[in-house]
């Protein structure tokens, strides 16, 4: 794809299974690269180890038979590193651009590769000019790694954004850019909220057109919608109101819980999404766990603890900052139900949580005085 000021070098991959070794991605992911032609060439980053010779292809194609000056380095994961030691290589004259941590650990990652006299280190807010186009580096440590640096290109007001504004799925899928982009920020980033809102402040005082991440779609229109949302989320606001529910069920009843609250909310107009956490994909509960304002765990006592699922999802939540939410609780135990003291207490380090009162212990099934008991929470969570 060609744009006026870059070529878009990047590649789609539908082979993986699983993103980072974790994530699910039905449509795929991008890795995405640019080539910026001034009368000098920046190379935007490299792409996955699995598809570098597709992308040296599009570099050349790209470059039209000019020389690559510039290898810029935003980030060192190897979804954006692995081509690095390719490039160097093909490009002998070529310089590699980073700042010193991204060389600390681009020499982790490639052992022994020589780059003596074609290191460019930089720091915050110093400029690159290519001729036509003038680059500036805004550090963005710790959105993802803390090497990655944003390149503003002042000239055409491009801001490439490593990984920020990124999301699941091959570039070109048709869907919601809200939903992806969500789950993977809160999946990736989420626990970086401080990190992201210094970032966007310095983002603010740029005259920005064009985003350019290094996953998902170029975005060049309504742009205050995308940062509104990044706001949203790295402040850790809610966007959305609504009632998450996850739980967790060996014998169903816990289950048949959840689904008469879920059922009493809907009837005042509560939007209710509902994950089962031994079934569902747990980075869309931990997604909507941030997206709305409320949210209902309810989980089984077990071995003096709670269910593994709800374990791992809480963990989920408290490594993101989980905070500034209203949290209720279901407990089910046949004999000594631990499970609200268990989850309460691996949420006490977070911050700004209203706990409900209504709170509901099931010994086993459900009896008439649980029906009533759900009713009173739905009636204060509504
Ligand atoms: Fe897309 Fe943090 O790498």
């Amino acid at each position: 794809m060609s744009e006026k000021n870059f070529v878009y070098v990047g590649v789609n991959d539908r082979e993986i299974d699983l993103f980072e070794g974790m994530y699910d991605v039905p449509n795929g992911m991008a890795y995405n690269s640019y080539v910026i032609r001034g009368e000098k060439t920046a190379v935007m980053d490299t792409v996955d180890g699995r598809f570098v010779e597709k992308w040296l292809d599009n570099v050349a194609d790209a470059l039209d038979g000019k020389a690559a000056d510039y290898l810029i380095v935003q980030h060192m994961e190897p979804d954006h590193s692995a081509g690095i030691e390719a490039f160097a290589k093909k490009y002998p004259d070529a310089k590699i651009v980073g700042n010193t941590k991204t060389f600390a650990m681009l020499g982790e990652y490639f052992d022994g590769l020589d780059l003596e006299g074609r290191k460019v280190v930089v720091k915050e807010g110093d400029s690159l000019d290519l001729g036509g186009h003038k680059l500036r580096f805004v550090f963005a440590p710790m959105v993802h790694w803390p090497e990655v640096m944003f390149t503003f290109d002042e000239s055409a007001g491009v801001l490439y954004s490593a990984d920020a504004f990124g999301k699941f799925g091959a570039k070109g899928t048709d869907e919601d850019w809200a939903c992806e982009a969500r789950r993977y920020y809160f999946g990736i980033v989420g626990k970086y909220g401080v990190q992201v809102q210094s970032v966007l402040k310095k983002a603010a005082a740029l005259d920005i057109k064009t985003i350019c991440p290094l996953h998902g779609e170029i975005l060049t229109d309504n742009l205050g919608y995308y940062v509104g949302l990044y706001d949203t989320w790295s402040a850790y606001k809610p966007e959305a109101e609504g009632v998450t529910i996850a739980y967790t069920s060996v014998y169903g009843h816990t289950a048949e819980a959840v689904m008469l609250l879920k059922a009493e909310l809907e009837k005042t107009g509560v939007k209710v999404p509902l994950f089962d956490l031994a079934r569902c994909d747990m980075s869309e509960a931990v997604e909507d766990a941030f997206k709305y304002g409320k949210i209902v765990l309810a989980t089984t006592t077990y071995n003096g603890e709670i269910f593994p699922f709800m374990r791992t999802f809480i963990s989920a939540l408290v490594e993101r900052g989980y905070k500034n939410r209203t949290v209720a609780f279901i407990e089910n135990g046949t004999w000594a139900p631990m499970a609200q003291k268990v989850m309460r207490g691996m949420l006490e380090g977070c911050k700004e949580l209203k706990f409900a009162e209504n709170n509901v212990t099931l010994h086993a099934a459900m009896k008439d005085g649980d029906k009533s008991a759900i009713k009173a929470l739905a009636e204060e969570l509504k």
